[in-house]
């Protein structure tokens, strides 16, 4: 028997089971920013069946991992951020610079025969725009002063909303190029250039949604109470 909490929301799921966001993302099921909700709920205006995303995560959990990966809650807060920094901001500066030529190609390329490939160029775009200065601003504002021993109040507060507002935005994009791209599907004539603008955006996606599941649903609730 599996030891899921159906009770509680696609969120804590994922805090609890970290093997469940893959399964949720592959279903564009967003934890991060729309976290707040019970499966049934999130399932419901997608049409899944949440019995068969239950059963998915179930197994996904019995599949277990090969090497469990330090519990977040447990790090301490410069812990905390070293990990998103060191691991997802700086996978972020690889990746977005590494995929915009490709997103291009493909825009070029492709975007006569299917001009959605172009948007997901002009989303791609947006997206990269939006997260860059992101980064910083967390890095050089948000995180220091989350780390002081005495905050200022306002400058926390305004912060972490701007953070939260900003981490919708970035939701909303990526879940347009899901949609655009027909959950990252292949199609028939696509080349292998294309192929490879897929793989990389599935990947872009997963590592987005566990930077911001980390930021919104362990690091913030440490100075505000749950949104
Ligand atoms: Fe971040
Ligand atoms: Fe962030």
């Amino acid at each position: 028997m599996s030891n899921l909490d159906r009770n509680a929301t696609i969120a804590q799921i994922v805090t609890e089971h970290a093997f469940a966001a893959r399964v949720f993302q592959k279903h564009g099921l967003d934890y991060c920013c729309h976290g707040d909700v019970r499966l049934p709920e999130a399932c419901r205006p997608k049409g899944l069946d949440p019995e068969a995303v239950f059963a998915e995560v179930e197994a996904a959990l019995a599949d277990g991992p090969g090497t469990p990966e330090p519990d977040a809650r447990a790090l301490t807060t410069a812990g905390l951020v070293a990990r998103i920094v060191d691991r997802h901001h700086g996978y972020l500066r690889r990746a977005l610079p590494a995929i915009a030529p490709i997103a291009e190609k493909v825009a070029r390329v492709h975007g006569p025969h299917d001009p959605r490939l172009r948007e997901v160029h002009a989303v791609f775009g947006a997206l990269s725009d939006a997260l860059l200065p992101h980064l910083d601003e967390e890095e050089e504002v948000l995180f220091p002063a989350l780390m002081s021993r005495r905050p200022d109040p306002a400058l926390l507060s305004r912060e972490l909303d701007k953070m939260l507002t900003e981490h919708l935005a970035v939701g909303d994009m990526l879940a347009r190029l899901r949609k655009l791209t027909d959950d990252f599907t292949l199609p028939e004539w696509g080349c292998n250039t294309y192929r490879v603008l897929l793989t990389e955006l599935d990947s872009l996606e997963a590592d987005i949604l566990e930077h911001v599941h980390l930021e919104n649903h362990v690091l913030v609730p440490r100075f505000a109470p749950a949104n």
